[in-house]
């Protein structure tokens, strides 16, 4: 348990660990790449170690020095079937586009996972690649184990997903590399770019076109060099702390800010917070900046669903503020939460009750009246990275502080965020 004393606040200046999302697709994309990528500022997380793990059990050397990781890629048909099942841990990203990458091989191959990841869904995966030709065998729920049947040629198609998900975007984009004719991807709304942005990177022959995506198969990829922007959806929580704690001041450094990913940081403008960024520019494709957070008073807000896909993975950091916040947050359109690595709607709601925060679970999200001082509370993560790190805010604002129990939780995608959050409390 922290100790917490009233008057606490977030000062100095934090760099977080790189952008997760875009991690998993560089060494994913870097592996079927003709030569060795460098990437650098790689997050210690063990969702994008458990991706690098995958490419090593198909045969691709990796070389992980600190956050920089090297990827000699091999090329399209140059993995060597695994010999046992490859293990993705807690990270659904991995598992999802991992299917796109090993569908079109020679080989079988078998994916497994925790079980968090065993209860998530993957049939959103599976039908778009069966319907490119792909033989993907899950448990009778669409769930994993997996079993992909290897040996089967694909074809393009023309795909609309029924509910914008930038991972499954993705496992059909690094399918349609290997595939005859041409795929077109569509949303009902925009997720994050970053496979697009990489593969065009990489030299993939992909047009962005009105509200979708086309991608011709074939043609070789060549390696690359990049550095990772600071992973937005990690900043968040700092970003939550220094709004709320008054006297706070933060600096975050070098974050991620690309249009697809910024909807939280609108969102919280929109309810008073004070964040303004410094040193915009871009790394590679990726918008990057610098981040001063100072603490503000809060009002609640409406958050309409078309903004969610665009701050999906923010909304624990958001109930946070909203239970700051003046007034009453509804955040609607957010169902995808409850097949997170927990279902974060429930989560959210019970622990925020626990705070006596006046919340209301709704089933596609959650309204939350804020404003009144929170009690000390035990809270649980429910194993989950982004409910543990909300939970961990959250207390910096109770006086008296609160029990967080997972918190190791935090080591998906943040091994140093206690120690981070510590020392920016001053
Ligand atoms: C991610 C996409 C989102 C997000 C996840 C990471 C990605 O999931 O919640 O944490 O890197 O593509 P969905 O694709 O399921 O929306």
């Amino acid at each position: 348990m922290m100790k917490q004393t009233a008057g606490m606040r977030l000062r100095g200046t934090v760099a977080v660990p790189g952008d997760k999302s875009i991690a998993h697709r560089a060494a994913l994309i870097a592996s079927i790449a003709k030569g060795t990528s460098i990437i650098e500022r790689f997050p210690s997380g063990a969702d994008c170690h458990r991706t690098l793990d995958l490419l090593e059990g198909v045969g691709v050397r990796v070389v992980r020095e600190s956050d920089r990781v090297s990827v000699s890629g091999v090329g399209y048909f140059g993995f060597r079937a695994p010999s046992s099942a490859l293990y993705a841990g807690n990270s659904g990203t991995t598992m999802r586009m991992g299917c796109g990458l090993l569908c079109p091989q020679p080989f079988d191959s078998r994916l497994t996972g925790d079980e968090s990841l065993q209860h998530r869904p993957m049939r959103r995966v599976i039908e778009p690649l069966e319907q490119m030709g792909a033989v993907i065998e899950s448990t009778a729920e669409g769930r994993a184990p997996l079993v992909i049947r290897g040996g089967h040629r694909l074809r393009g198609i023309h795909y609309r997903l029924p509910v914008a998900s930038a991972q499954v975007k993705t496992a059909i984009l690094l399918a349609a590399l290997h595939a005859d004719g041409e795929t077109r991807v569509e949303e009902p709304h925009a997720s994050r770019n970053h496979t697009e942005l990489a593969l065009q990177r990489f030299g993939a022959d992909l047009r962005l076109e009105n509200g979708g995506v086309g991608l011709t198969g074939g043609g070789e990829l060549r390696p690359t060099h990049m550095r990772l922007p600071g992973d937005i959806s990690s900043a968040a929580f700092f970003v939550v702390g220094a709004t709320i704690l008054p006297g706070s001041s933060l600096v975050l450094s070098e974050v991620g800010l690309n249009p697809t990913r910024t909807a939280f940081l609108d969102v919280l403008r929109s309810m008073g917070a004070r964040i303004t960024i410094e040193e915009e520019h871009e790394l590679e494709g990726e918008i990057t900046g610098t981040l001063r957070v100072e603490s503000a008073e809060l009002s609640g807000v409406d958050v309409p669903p078309e903004r969610v896909p665009g701050l999906i993975d923010e909304i624990p950091a958001l109930a946070v503020a909203a239970s700051f916040a003046h007034g009453e947050t509804t955040i609607r359109g957010a169902a995808e939460l409850r097949v997170k690595e927990s279902d974060r709607i429930h989560a959210l709601a019970s622990g925020l009750q626990a705070l006596s925060v006046e919340v209301e679970e709704l089933p596609d999200g959650l309204r939350v009246k804020g404003g009144r001082p929170l009690r000390p509370a035990s809270l649980d993560s429910f194993g989950d990275h982004r409910i543990a790190m909300a939970w961990g805010v959250a207390s910096l604002g109770v006086d008296g502080g609160c029990e967080i129990r997972g918190k190791d939780a935090a080591d998906v995608s943040y091994p140093g965020f206690w120690e981070t959050l510590r020392q920016a409390v001053a």
